[in-house]
């Protein structure tokens, strides 16, 4: 195993730089008064339980590819990189277009990176620190220079519209990172990630897979839906988000206020609150977007570093950390020293999604409607 033990010990001087970020919302927008009218439920409650106002949510048949697609054409148009300059394509998802071939294959075929190994990793929430622990191994090993990694998910395909202690929680969304092999002093620093594969029941969904494949009964009993204990996944998710920063934070003596910016899964308000209160941190040290978008998943993280690199948050030098927890058990996190000067913002060319639509119209059908009808 690659834990950070041994990583700290390889004393390379090879490392994976992180330069340059994209990041793509589908344009719909389903608010709590929304959902009101769907569940019994009510924004007070959902603000207050988990601090989601809305979250943009896929219509039209648009695929979990063609979000990734819009925000690798983003990350890739801000440095300048062809897709065929890639050496890897690694997505995180819980949401594939399909369970094969792989969504990186679809996507890889999209963005026209042909030849470019490409595939998927499947960790829940922790699927995207999991794909960029691959991304960046795979970079100081000198097998790749050049590695996109992506997370993207259309959670609101495998939400029960009935359960109103789920339904309230998930979004659609796509973040995606370029690693680039430096000499430098910089970039993914360490990384430490985990599992404790006992609990699979706090969350997931039990058909679909080889134990229960798809039939009527599988359908009436609503097995291809997510299934969550809240309250416990809760008390795990604090938990085990404060060892894994602290891990990161003490083998490396970095103290938590010389962090420069904080993100956390998005799952709940609360549990970032619980765990960067037990850390001490400053209002000004954390970025959260979970108000706008809820939870995306493995979406989450990448879009939180978008948007906090966006609004002048990281600054060149500064200690970043990433911290995810999911279901499997999974968890993950990264310890970042920011490398790289303010990216290039785009003009509305490449964020009006106008470059998906050739790519999904041709598919063999559009995917399913979010809302119940
Ligand atoms: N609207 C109104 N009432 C609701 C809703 C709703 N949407 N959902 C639940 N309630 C009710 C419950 O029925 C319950 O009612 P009762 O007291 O009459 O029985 C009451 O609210 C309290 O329910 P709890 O489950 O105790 O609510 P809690 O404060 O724990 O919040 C939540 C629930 C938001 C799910 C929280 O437990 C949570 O965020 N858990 C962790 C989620 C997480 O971390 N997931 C992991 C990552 S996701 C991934 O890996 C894919």
């Amino acid at each position: 195993m690659f834990r950070g033990k041994q990583f700290r010990e390889q004393k390379k001087t090879r490392r994976a730089n992180v330069v340059s970020l994209g990041k793509y919302m589908p344009p719909d927008i389903l608010t709590n008064f929304d959902l009101e009218q769907m569940v019994d439920t009510s924004n007070e409650w959902i603000v207050e339980r988990t601090g989601i106002r809305e979250r943009h949510v896929v219509k039209n048949g648009m695929r979990q590819s063609d979000l990734a697609l819009n925000a690798s054409r983003e990350a890739l148009a801000r440095v300048g990189w062809a897709p065929t300059d890639l050496d890897a394509i690694i997505v995180g998802t819980v949401t594939p277009d399909h369970i094969f071939p792989s969504s990186a294959n679809a996507l890889a075929g999209k963005l026209g990176a042909i030849g470019v190994p490409s595939w998927d990793v499947l960790a829940a929430c922790s699927g995207f620190m999991y794909s960029l622990y691959q991304g960046v191994v795979t970079v100081e090993s000198g097998r790749a220079d050049r590695v996109l990694v992506v997370g993207a998910e259309i959670m609101t395909s495998i939400v029960d519209w009935d359960d109103r202690s789920t339904c309230v929680l998930f979004g659609d969304g796509a973040g995606v990172l370029l690693l680039e092999a430096t000499e430098e002093p910089c970039g993914v620093i360490d990384l430490e990630i985990g599992s404790d594969g006992r609990y699979p029941k706090l969350l997931h969904m039990p058909g679909g897979g080889s134990a229960h494949p798809a039939t009527h009964e599988t359908v009436d009993n609503k097995l291809h839906t997510l299934h969550m204990e809240g309250q416990e996944t809760f008390k795990v998710a604090v938990k085990t988000m404060l060892n894994v920063t602290q891990t990161l934070l003490n083998r490396n003596n970095v103290k938590s206020e010389e962090i420069g910016v904080y993100i956390g899964h998005q799952a709940n308000l609360r549990i970032i609150d619980a765990v960067t209160k037990r850390l001490r941190l400053r209002p000004d040290q954390v970025y959260n977007n979970i108000e706008k978008y809820g939870n995306t998943t493995s979406a989450t993280i990448p879009s939180c570093l978008y948007e906090a690199e966006m609004k002048g948050m990281i600054k060149k030098g500064d200690w970043v950390v990433l911290v995810s927890f999911g279901a499997g058990l999974t968890w993950g996190g990264a310890l970042i020293k920011w490398g790289i000067d303010p990216l290039p913002v785009l003009g509305d060319e490449l964020e009006a999604g106008d470059s998906v639509s050739e790519n999904y119209s041709d598919q063999l059908k559009p995917g399913r409607d979010w809302q119940r009808s």
